[in-house]
């Protein structure tokens, strides 16, 4: 990364969130798409084309790793194959966003951070929705204290997925399940407001080839606070967090994880709504937070941490422990 100049992206992995990704990197000052890499020269010189003449496009990983002409790389692979990926860019000297779930399992997610921390490299995992603007009225609403001692916290994640074996979502191989995918929002804004759980108790129910399809969690914590949370792949839920206190509620609008406003409701008074902002898809935050950190030579992030990272991990360890749902590949 050059003093001055521009920061330079790279896209690991042609998919669907990497379209995504690569449309919110408009949104972001002082970086760029610079390169995109797939398995196929085609296919990424077909993404590549979308966004300009000059983003460069890699027939594998591995080049545009080594090509000296990306300052970060994005990974948006499977999650079951985000420890490789990551430790290729690691153990190249790139610093690495990478998308949830960071790795199959606690194991890999030691490895991924030892790594970065030996090499001194940057690396991040890709919840986006810590840096929403959304997130930061949420924190202001609740630490302000209108809403009392936070009794209970309600979150879901739901949609209808095409029932493909071999793809990504029920794919064993390919680390397939609802709450590698999606459950992991709900645990993740449960962290955000709760803190880390007491216990924790999950029951499962799964589809033809193994992984689950629905998962239901419920927590409690040192406060006496408990939340409950759930995640499907078989029916769209509302998607949406509630948060109950004992003088009023917030209520996260759907979809909860990409939210454009909150509402307020105190105990005899009108709910007040809060917009918040969300540019494009929502993206754009979590690229510049990286960028920022890149900038200051920070090697983790302080919102998204190693710790945080591993903690998450440790839950979803420990759920797929209760629920009995192993992977081929770990
Ligand atoms: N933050 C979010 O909002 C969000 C949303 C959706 C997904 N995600 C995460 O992003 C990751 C990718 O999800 P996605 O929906 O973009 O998946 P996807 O559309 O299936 O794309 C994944 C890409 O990974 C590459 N890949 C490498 N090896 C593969 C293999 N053996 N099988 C299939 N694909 C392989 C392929 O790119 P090439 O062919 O170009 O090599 C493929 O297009 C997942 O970890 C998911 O949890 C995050």
């Amino acid at each position: 990364m050059k003093n001055g100049s521009p920061i330079r992206w790279g896209i690991l992995a042609c998919g669907g969130i990497a379209e995504k990704f690569a449309d919110d990197l408009a949104f972001v000052k002082d970086g760029y798409l610079a390169a995109v890499s797939s398995r196929e020269l085609s296919k990424a010189q077909q993404f590549a084309s979308k966004y300009g003449p000059d983003v460069k496009a890699f027939g594998s990983y591995e080049s545009m790793v080594h090509s000296g002409e990306v300052d970060v790389v994005y990974i948006a692979s499977p999650h079951g194959l985000h420890h490789e990926h990551t430790l290729l860019c690691l153990n190249a000297g790139i610093p690495v966003l990478c998308e949830k779930a960071f790795a199959i399992n606690s194991k890999q997610v030691a490895e991924m951070i030892q790594t970065a921390r030996e090499k001194k490299v940057y690396l991040m995992e890709a919840l986006w929705t810590r840096f929403h603007p959304s997130m930061a009225k949420l924190l202001e609403i609740l630490d302000s204290g209108v809403i009392g001692d936070v009794i209970h916290l309600m979150a879901d994640f739901g949609f209808k997925a095409d029932y493909i074996p071999e793809a990504r979502w029920f794919n064993p191989s390919l680390t397939g399940g609802s709450l590698l995918d999606i459950g992991i929002y709900p645990l993740f804004i449960s962290k955000l407001v709760l803190g880390l759980p007491k216990t924790i108790k999950a029951s499962a129910t799964f589809a033809p080839t193994g992984v689950d399809m629905n998962t239901s969690m419920i927590a409690t914590y040192e406060s006496g606070a408990t939340a409950t949370l759930f995640s499907t792949f078989a029916a769209k839920t509302d998607t949406t967090c509630t948060i109950y206190g004992t003088k009023g509620k917030i209520h996260i609008h759907s979809r909860f994880h990409e939210t454009k406003g909150i509402t307020l409701e105190l105990e005899g008074e009108a709910p007040q709504f809060f917009e918040t902002e969300r540019l494009g898809w929502g993206y754009s935050y979590e690229a510049e937070a990286v960028q920022a950190d890149l900038r200051a030579g920070k090697l983790e992030n302080d919102w998204v941490s190693h710790q945080h990272s591993t903690e998450i991990m440790a839950l979803l360890d420990e759920i797929r422990r209760q629920i009995g749902l192993k992977y081929p590949n770990e």
